[in-house]
C-alpha cells in the first residue's frame, strides 16, 4: 500500500523549506507534492541554533525561525504546508530509493511513487569516533546539527554555567558556539588542529582579529593538535579531555564541531557521485533525468569559475532550491544555474560576508585596529576573485557581490589596497 505524488522531496531541512516556496509560486496543485523528513518538525532555518537559539534571554525558539524567515520571504509554519496542499511527512525517514522505478519506502514501511525526486538530505556532523576517539555519547559531548543536538546543547549549557567547555574545531561552529558560550558566562578553551581559526577561509590576519577579541572575552585557543580521548567520572559524564600534545582539560561541557558529511548512503550506486556529493548539471539534475539534488548534498558546476563544487553554505541551499523547482516546472525558462558562492557568519556582535573564491593573492583594506568595517580581496591571474568584508551595510554587500561576479581586471595591487572598498563601487 502506497501513495502517489508528481513530486517529492526526501529531507525536510533549508532546501527543502524553499523549494515548497518556489513550488507555490509556480502553481502547484493541492496534493502533487510531499516532503518526507526524518526530523519532527516542519523546515527550519538551521544557522539559527548556533546563534539565536543558545542566547541565555530571549532565546530564539520555533516558529519563529521555519523557513524562509532567513531570506525575509514568508514564515512557512506547518499551517502554510496544509494550507497549501503540501503533504508533510514528519518524524519519516527514508529508508530505501530506488531512483529508476522512481519509488521509496520510508521507515513506516509505506512505499511511496513520484514522477520527480528532490533530493535535499543535507548532512550529518563528523563524529569523534570516526577519528578513533571514543566516547562521543557522553551526556555533555555535543554535536550542533539539528534542532535535537541544539536541544541537548542548551540543556548542558544552562547546567555548566561558570564552568569550563571545551570547543573542539575552529570551523563556523566552533567560533559560534564559542561566542555564544561565552554569552552564557562559561569559561571557554577552544581546540584548533590548524594555526588559526577558519583555517578553510580566513587569511591569517583576519583569523588573528577575531582571536584577539575572543581572548579579550576570556577564551584560550590550543592550536595544532587534536583531541586524543577523555576522562570520565562514574556516571559517565565527561571530566576532561586529553590532547596529543599532553595538555589535559578540565571540562563541564564538550562542543565538538569537526566537519560535516553529505547524506548521500540511500543513492550510491544508483546516482554518480562527485567530491562526495550528488553530482548535478546546471539545472540541478542528476544522473537520473526525475532525481534532482540542492543544498548541502549537491555537486554543481560552478559556471564562473569552469569546475564541479560541493558548497555547505545556506544561501546555496536556498538558491539552489529555487533553481531545480524552475527547472522541474518551467524547464524552457529557466537557463543554466549561475551561482556566486556566498558565505555568512555572525558572532558576538560581528556579523560578516564572503562571496567568490578564495584562491590566489590576498590583498587587506579597511580599519583591522578599529575592528569596524575591514576586508580583503583576493586576486587570480589579475582580476578579482574572492571578497570577505566585516561590518558592511546591506548595500556594500551588494556591490561587493556584483562585482566579484563581474571579475574585474586588477592591474595594481598597492592601487587596489590604497582604494579598499571603494573598489568595488567603481567596478
Ligand atoms: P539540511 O541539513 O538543512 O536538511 C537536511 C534534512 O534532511 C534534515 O532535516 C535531515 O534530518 C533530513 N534527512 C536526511 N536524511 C534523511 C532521510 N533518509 N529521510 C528523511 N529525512 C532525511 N551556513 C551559512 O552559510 N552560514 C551560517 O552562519 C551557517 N550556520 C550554521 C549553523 C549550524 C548550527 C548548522 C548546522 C549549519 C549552519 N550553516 C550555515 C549551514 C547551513 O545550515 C546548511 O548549508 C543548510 O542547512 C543546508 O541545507 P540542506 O537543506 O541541504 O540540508
Amino acid at each position: 500500500m502506497g501513495r502517489a505524488f508528481v513530486y517529492v522531496i526526501v529531507g525536510g531541512g533549508v532546501a527543502a523549506g524553499y523549494a515548497a516556496l518556489e513550488f507555490t509560486r509556480k502553481g502547484v496543485s493541492d496534493g502533487e507534492l510531499c516532503i518526507i523528513s526524518d526530523e519532527p518538525v516542519a523546515p527550519y532555518e538551521r544557522p539559527a541554533l548556533s546563534k539565536g537559539f543558545l542566547l541565555p534571554e530571549d532565546p530564539t525558539r520555533l516558529p519563529s525561525f521555519h523557513t524562509c524567515v532567513g531570506a525575509n520571504d514568508e514564515i512557512l509554519t506547518p499551517k502554510w504546508y496544509k494550507e497549501h496542499g503540501i503533504e508533510l511527512v514528519l518524524g519519516t525517514r527514508v529508508k530505501s530509493v530506488d531512483a529508476r522505478r522512481l519509488t521509496l519506502v520510508t521507515s513506516t514501511g509505506e512505499t511511496i511513487t513520484y514522477n520527480f525526486l528532490i533530493i535535499a538530505t543535507g548532512a550529518r556532523a563528523l563524529k569523534l569516533e570516526e577519528f578513533g576517539v571514543e566516547g562521543s555519547d557522553a551526556e555533555n559531548v555535543c554535536y550542533l546539527r539539528d534542532l535535537s543536538d541544539a536541544d541537548r546543547l542548551a540543556t548542558a549549557i544552562q547546567s555548566s554555567s561558570n564552568g569550563n567547555a571545551v570547543v573542539i574545531g575552529g570551523g563556523y561552529i566552533g567560533m559560534e558556539c564559542a561566542a555564544s558560550l561565552v554569552i552564557n558566562k562559561i569559561n571557554v578553551t577552544m581546540v584548533l588542529a590548524g594555526a588559526h581559526c577558519m583555517a578553510r577561509l580566513f587569511t591569517p590576519k583576519i583569523a588573528t582579529f577575531y582571536e584577539d577579541y575572543y581572548m579579550g572575552k576570556g577564551v584560550k585557543f590550543i592550536k595544532g593538535t587534536v583531541l586524543t580521548s577523555f576522562e570520565f567520572d562514574s556516571d559517565k559524564k565527561v571530566t576532561a579531555v586529553n590532547l596529543k600534545d599532553g595538555n589535559q582539560l578540565p571540562a563541564d561541557l564538550v562542543v565538538v564541531g569537526i566537519g560535516i558529511r553529505p547524506n548521500i548512503s540511500l543513492f550510491e550506486g544508483q546516482l554518480i557521485i562527485e567530491k562526495g556529493g550528488i553530482k548535478v548539471n546546471s539545472q540541478m539534475q542528476s544522473s537520473e533525468s526525475s532525481v534532482y539534488a540542492i543544498g548541502d548534498v549537491a555537486t554543481f558546476p560552478v559556471k564562473l569559475y569552469g569546475e564541479m563544487r560541493r558548497l555547505e553554505h545556506v544561501d546555496f541551499a536556498r538558491k539552489s532550491a529555487r533553481h531545480a523547482v524552475s527547472a522541474i516546472m518551467e524547464p524552457e525558462k529557466t537557463g543554466e544555474f549561475d551561482y556566486l558562492p556566498c558565505f555568512y557568519s555572525r558572532f558576538f556582535a560581528f556579523s560578516w560576508q564572503f562571496y567568490g573564491d578564495h584562491v590566489g593573492e590576498v590583498v587587506h583594506f579597511g580599519e583591522y585596529d578599529e575592528g569596524k568595517v575591514f576586508g580583503a580581496y583576493w586576486v587570480k591571474e589579475g582580476h578579482l576573485v574572492g571578497c570577505f568584508l566585516e561590518g558592511g551595510t546591506k548595500e556594500q554587500y551588494e556591490t561587493i557581490s556584483k562585482a566579484t561576479q563581474l571579475k574585474p581586471a586588477v592591474t595594481d595591487m598597492e592601487e587596489l589596497e590604497r582604494e579598499g572598498l571603494g573598489f568595488t563601487q567603481t567596478v
